[in-house]
């Protein structure tokens, strides 16, 4: 187990991110490739920022927001906006052009964007596959609430509750929110790598001490992580997820698993084969 800090970074649009990685010396956590908290922040009016027009291929994109509101649309026509405790989980595959933007109402009055987005790698045998979208609203999102501990199952299970999400491998996603000392068990399927970044508190997981700032990366988890929140309580998302263990080859918004197919992915996206997100006037 290792702690590493989420260094904050400005991102491409202007958006202020706290990225655990990748960053210099963490280039990923198989099969998690990205964590970006995004803020917290909050916008004057028509301060908000965001990510327009931009492509991604061979990845999925997953983002669950705990304030503010997003709208996003793309290259295949699609368009949503998010809510918090909403979550879209984008199967990227062959390539969408697609834009991450603060809704039309956030943009006119302002407000508090607080978020997350989380990058997940997919094997060789479906890098190009045809893009997806699964979107659930918080009300379809189960919670489970014990003792001082409350959880929202955004991907995976937790103490018997299932999420609606179909993911490529086992993968487990948590919002975890902890009373002064309340304990909590996560079960994690075999062989995951895990992580626990902190939003805000501290907690005590397998026994050493995580606070906010902070993730905690387990390779090779143990099947029940063990966690104890601290004396402010203690506020993360809890990621695990069977490896890959395929090579990577990344640049910017492409993941591929060669030189070769990034340099295709870059081809493509130049020549237009990506498409364009179709706009009225
Ligand atoms: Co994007």
């Amino acid at each position: 187990m290792k702690i590493v800090p989420a260094e904050q970074q400005v991102e491409g649009g202007g958006f202020v991110v706290r990225r655990p990685f990748p960053v210099q010396g963490l280039s990923y956590v198989d099969p998690f490739l990205l964590i970006d908290e995004m803020g917290p922040v909050t916008y004057a009016p028509g301060k908000a920022v965001g990510a327009p027009d931009h492509p991604h291929r061979g990845f999925e994109t997953v983002t669950y927001l705990l304030d503010g509101e997003m709208e996003h649309e793309d290259s295949h026509g699609h368009r949503g906006s998010l809510r918090p405790g909403d979550v879209q989980w984008m199967t990227a595959g062959a390539g969408v052009i697609h834009s991450e933007e603060p809704s039309k109402a956030m943009l006119e009055h302002g407000g508090l964007m607080h978020g997350f987005q989380i990058w997940v790698n997919l094997p060789r045998s479906l890098k190009m596959a045809q893009p997806r979208y699964q979107e659930y609203e918080k009300e379809q999102l189960p919670v489970v609430q014990s003792d001082g501990c409350w959880v929202r199952v955004i991907a995976g299970e937790y103490d018997g509750a299932r999420s609606p999400i179909e993911t490529t491998v086992p993968t487990t996603m948590l919002h975890v929110k902890l009373q002064p000392d309340a304990p909590a068990d996560f079960s994690i399927a075999q062989g995951s790598n895990a992580i626990v970044h902190a939003i805000s508190g501290s907690a005590a997981i397998e026994g050493k001490d995580v606070r906010e700032h902070q993730a905690a990366i387990f390779e090779s988890a143990p099947a029940a992580l063990h966690a104890r929140g601290g004396a402010n309580g203690f506020e993360a998302l809890v990621l695990a997820g069977v490896p890959l263990k395929e090579p990577v080859a990344r640049y910017g918004p492409f993941v591929m698993n060669t030189i070769e197919e990034l340099q295709q992915a870059f081809d493509d996206y130049q020549s237009g084969r990506f498409g364009q997100i179709a706009r009225e006037g």
